[in-house]
Parts: C-alpha cells; sequence; structure tokens
C-alpha cells in the first residue's frame, strides 16, 4: 500500500504503541482487500456492545497511549444502576460493563450507547467517508445517506477513529456502488416490523451483490419512514450481509433504476411475494404461549416509536408476570418524558431504559422461558443464546403483554 509520510510514521510507532497497532490492523485489512491507499474518514461510529474482545482491544490501544482524532459514537452497553438493581448479574459480567464503560472514555468516545447514530448523533451528509460499524448503521449511511462506509467491525472502526484513515476499497469506490441484481416487491409493505421482513428476506438471497430494489412497478409510489428504513437495514445485515442496496425514487444513488446499475448487468433477480414475508416470521419465532418478557428496541426505538407505543398502551395496564422492557436512546427517552408520552407508557408498567442493548446479562434471567419481540434480529441472536422469542408486530406484543399470552 502506498502511505502518507504520516501513515508511515504512525506504522514505524513514533506515534506511540496505541496508534502502531491500530495503523499495523488497517494495513492488513488493506492489503487483504488490495487497497492502493488509505482515505480519511471524517466520521466513526464503533458498535462495541459491551462484548469482551472490543473492549481489550480499545484497552490495548489506550494503554499503548492512542487517544480518538475522529470522535466515535457509541453502540450500546447496558444500564448498570437501572437493570442491576432488577436482575442479578455475575461479578464479572458486572466488572466488564464498568471495564467498557471506562475504557471508552479513556479513548476519548462520545459515551452515546445507541445503535441508531445514523437516525441522530452522528450523521453524515452525502458522499461523506466514513468507518461505521453496527447493522443498521453501514447500510443507512451507503444506501439512504449516500455516504460511504464499509461494513466495518467495531475494532476497525476504533483503529480509524484512532488514525483517522481506513483502506480505500469497497464502498468508498464508485464501481462498488453500482447495482447487479434486482429484487422485485410483489406485496405491499407496511410498517417498520414489515419492512423488517422483507430486509430479512433480501439479506437471506442477495449474497454479496448490490440489490435494486423495484416495488410492484410502482417504486415512486413507495415512502418509507426512517423507522422502516432502520428495521429493513437492520435485518437485511443481519440474516446477510447487505451494506449497500438501491431504491430507485427514494435513494440518492438511484434517481432511476438505470442510474442504480450505472451500466452494470443484472447477475440475478428476486422475486418477494407476502408469502414470503409470513415465511420469515415463522421461520425466525418460535410457538406462540405464556410470555415472561417483552423486549423491543433493538434496534434502539425512535421517540416516534416511542411515541406509538403511548397511544397503543393507552390506559391498559400489563399483566405482572411479564416484564417489558423497550431499549432506546437517551435523547429519544428524554423527549418523551418532555412530551408527556413517557409517563403514559410507565403508568402501564412498561419500563423504557437507555444505553442498553437487548444482548447483555440482566436478560439472561429469562433463559429457556418464552419472550417475544418485533425485532428479527432480537429474536435471531437470542434464540441461539438459549431465549426463545415469539417474533410479532408491535401491536400484538403490547396485546400479549396485557393478557401475559399470545
Ligand atoms: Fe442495538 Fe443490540 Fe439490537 S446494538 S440493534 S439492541 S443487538
Amino acid at each position: 500500500m502506498n502511505l502518507t509520510d504520516e501513515e508511515k510514521r504512525m506504522l514505524d510507532g513514533e506515534m506511540g504503541e496505541g496508534v502502531r497497532k491500530a495503523m499495523d490492523m488497517l494495513v492488513a485489512m488493506g492489503k487483504a482487500f488490495d487497497a492502493p491507499r488509505m482515505i480519511p474518514v471524517t466520521r466513526t461510529h464503533v458498535a462495541m456492545s459491551g462484548q469482551e474482545g472490543d473492549t481489550y482491544w480499545c484497552e490495548l490501544l489506550v494503554n499503548g497511549g492512542a487517544a480518538c482524532k475522529i470522535i466515535p459514537t457509541t453502540n450500546p452497553n447496558w444500564d448498570v444502576p437501572t437493570l442491576n438493581r432488577r436482575y442479578e448479574v455475575p461479578a464479572d459480567r458486572l466488572f466488564l460493563a464498568r471495564r467498557t464503560d471506562d475504557v471508552y472514555r479513556r479513548i476519548g468516545a462520545a459515551i452515546t450507547y445507541c445503535c441508531t447514530p445514523e437516525l441522530a448523533g452522528n450523521v453524515p451528509v452525502f458522499g461523506e467517508h466514513v468507518a461505521f460499524s453496527e447493522s443498521s448503521a453501514t447500510p443507512y449511511v451507503n444506501a439512504v445517506l449516500g455516504a460511504r462506509s464499509n461494513r466495518e467491525s467495531s475494532v476497525s472502526a476504533l483503529a480509524s477513529s484512532v488514525t483517522g484513515v481506513t483502506p480505500y476499497y469497497g464502498l468508498h469506490l464508485d464501481e462498488n456502488r453500482r447495482g447487479n441484481m434486482t429484487v422485485y416487491v410483489d406485496t405491499e409493505v407496511k410498517g417498520p416490523y414489515e419492512w423488517g421482513l422483507l430486509g430479512w428476506f433480501i439479506g437471506l438471497h442477495a449474497g454479496t451483490n448490490v440489490p435494486v430494489i423495484l416495488f410492484n412497478k410502482k417504486a415512486y409510489d413507495v415512502r418509507p419512514t426512517p423507522e422502516e428504513l432502520l428495521y429493513f437495514t437492520t435485518e437485511s445485515n443481519t440474516s446477510g450481509a447487505m451494506p449497500m442496496f438501491h431504491m430507485p425514487g427514494i435513494t440518492p444513488e438511484a434517481p432511476t433504476a438505470e442510474a442504480a446499475f450505472g451500466g452494470n448487468k443484472s447477475a440475478s433477480e428476486l422475486r418477494v411475494t407476502r408469502a414470503d414475508l409470513e415465511k420469515m416470521e415463522n421461520l425466525i419465532s418460535d410457538p406462540a404461549g405464556k410470555i415472561h418478557l417483552v423486549l423491543i428496541g433493538c434496534p434502539h426505538y425512535t421517540y416516534a416509536q416511542l411515541r406509538g407505543v403511548a397511544d397503543l398502551i393507552n390506559d391498559r395496564r400489563i399483566h405482572p408476570d411479564v416484564d417489558f422492557w423497550i431499549l432506546s436512546s437517551w435523547d429519544a427517552i428524554e423527549l418523551a418524558r418532555r412530551s408527556g408520552h413517557l409517563e403514559t407508557i410507565e403508568r402501564s408498567g412498561i419500563r423504557v431504559v437507555p444505553d442498553t442493548c437487548m444482548d447483555q446479562p440482566p436478560f439472561d434471567q429469562f433463559k429457556g422461558k418464552l419472550n417475544m419481540t418485533d425485532s428479527a434480529k432480537c429474536a435471531h441472536y437470542q434464540k441461539r443464546r438459549g431465549l426463545p422469542f415469539v417474533l410479532r408486530r408491535i401491536e400484538e406484543c403490547i396485546d400479549a403483554a396485557v393478557k401475559s399470552s399470545v
């Protein structure tokens, strides 16, 4: 790789061992992907989520004297004061949460603890080169906002935060952003839940292609909301690895289908019907039964979604046998509090918590018990860890929480 003098000095250790390690990793990555050089980044997001390997990597860098040049936003860890009061967490997991909190502060990260930085807090503009990790964030910034990021890990995104650069390959280049697969959606898709199922289905089939998604010959009539696109990107980049797509007339690099392909031929076609979406729900969901936990907000619920929950629950109370948590960002929760919706939600027995990922130790209490969510990603990950989940839209989750069964 051709490195600038400053990049060579970083690699030679002139700026400390932490910076050297970060640059060494990025150079290795660049060589693996045949990147000719590095490119400066102006934003980063680190999807650390309180995982031990990520915390260890951050410690290696910061203990070697590194600090962030580009201030990254951070994925959720978990809200220790709130959740540890209610659930017993093993000492080693508690220690990891505190270690994580400490080390990301020391390296100079913005402690946002939110997995939707692309909606608020770290929103790139069209054409900006960035290094984002997190399943929704990477496709959202690429396809919906027109910024440029590869599908980074928390490790590589932190290395870019420290060095200010990323290898110049993949989705930083025009030619890799063009469509090469056609998806025809032959059914109406409504609400974040259905957009999530659509994303899951396309992600399963897209492989490494860049799909151009056409909606039942009415592409220009479909106007997804940020929440619908958020669920779509989360699920397509969880069932598969789909960091880029086009929706002609909707996403900024696709004013037309022809522009989305940019001269490429469509190598494959996929059709999506209503039956395919229903199949996805059945594939991911566990069978119905008595519910113990309802866990929503994976990805973090927005203010509009919190408001929607307040309208849905209205004056009802959830069943005393059910724990119901909504994971959200601190700013969305504050807005809901100021606007009076948080009070309505909490009066029902539903709890709203910031800074928290569903994949964290407090929820291990529900291993082996049947639970419920509106997020395919949550159901999929938790099932692999021994927590069965029924997958349904939010309206059904609330109804089930009132009755304690679905
Ligand atoms: Fe967010 Fe954790 Fe889900 S980071 S998207 S709540 S897996």
